[in-house]
This record gives structure tokens, sequence and C-alpha cells, in this order.
């Protein structure tokens, strides 16, 4: 290795060390929207909830407070009847990638 290949090889290491980065390139969007499939199944259609339904929409919410839900049932601080074992299911990075995805439905 020669010194100038050094700061992109840093950069490359800093970008691996960043899952949320990381889990924003292309190739992991395809597993992040499988991952929003499986909520859609209770939530609707790329998280859109259908009138009247007992499940509140995840559509275009924050991703900031689609985290915080995903970690308190996670965490047991928020009771649910289903969420806090489906919460149990994912990492902290794929709860960040789902939310995000969510946030993004427009
Ligand atoms: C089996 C049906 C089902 C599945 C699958 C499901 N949810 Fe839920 N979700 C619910 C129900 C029901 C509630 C209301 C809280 C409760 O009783 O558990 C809820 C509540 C929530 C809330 C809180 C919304 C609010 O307005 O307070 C969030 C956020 C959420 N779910 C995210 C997700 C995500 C992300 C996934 C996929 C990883 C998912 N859910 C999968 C049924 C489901």
């Amino acid at each position: 290795m020669s010194w100038s290949t050094l700061p992109l090889t840093a950069a490359i290491a800093l970008l691996a060390a960043m899952p949320s980065l990381a889990s924003a390139q292309p190739d992991n969007v395809q597993r992040v929207r499988d991952w929003a499939a499986s909520c859609s199944a209770c939530h609707g259609p790329a998280g859109r909830a259908p009138a009247n339904s007992p499940v509140p929409g995840l559509a275009g919410r924050p991703q900031a407070d689609l985290v915080a839900q995903m970690q308190a049932f996670k965490a047991g601080t928020r009771p649910a009847t289903v969420m806090h074992q489906i919460a149990k299911g994912y990492t902290d990075e794929q709860i960040a990638a789902i939310a995000a995805w969510f946030a993004a439905v427009k």
C-alpha cells in the first residue's frame, strides 16, 4: 500500500463502520423492502392502513417516531398485543432501516 491510497482506504473503512450509511446502499434496498413487506400484512400495503383499520398506518411518518415506538415495544415500556414480540425480532439497525423505508413512503 502506498501513501496515496491511504485516504481512500480510510474512507471505505469508515463507510463500512456506519450501519446507517451502509443500509442506504442500493444492494440493501431489496432486503429492507422485504422486512417492510412483513409489516404490511397488518399495517396495510406500504404501511398505508385502510380506512377504519384498527392497526395504525406507518406510511410517511417521521423515522424518529417510528424508531421510538419500535424501541419502546422492544424494551417493553409500551404495552402491546403483538408489537412487543415483533419488535424483538429486529436489530436496532434493521429497525432504523425499516423506519426510514416507511418514512419515505409518500
Ligand atoms: C400481526 C400484525 C402486525 C405486524 C406483522 C406488524 N404490526 Fe406493528 N402493530 C400491530 C398492532 C396491532 C399495533 C398496535 C399495538 C399492539 O397492540 O401491538 C401495532 C403498532 C405499531 C406501531 C405503533 C404505531 C402507533 O401509531 O402507535 C409501529 C411503529 C409499528 N406497529 C411498526 C411495525 C413494524 C415496523 C412492523 C414490521 C417490522 C410491524 N409493525 C408489524 C400489528 C402488527
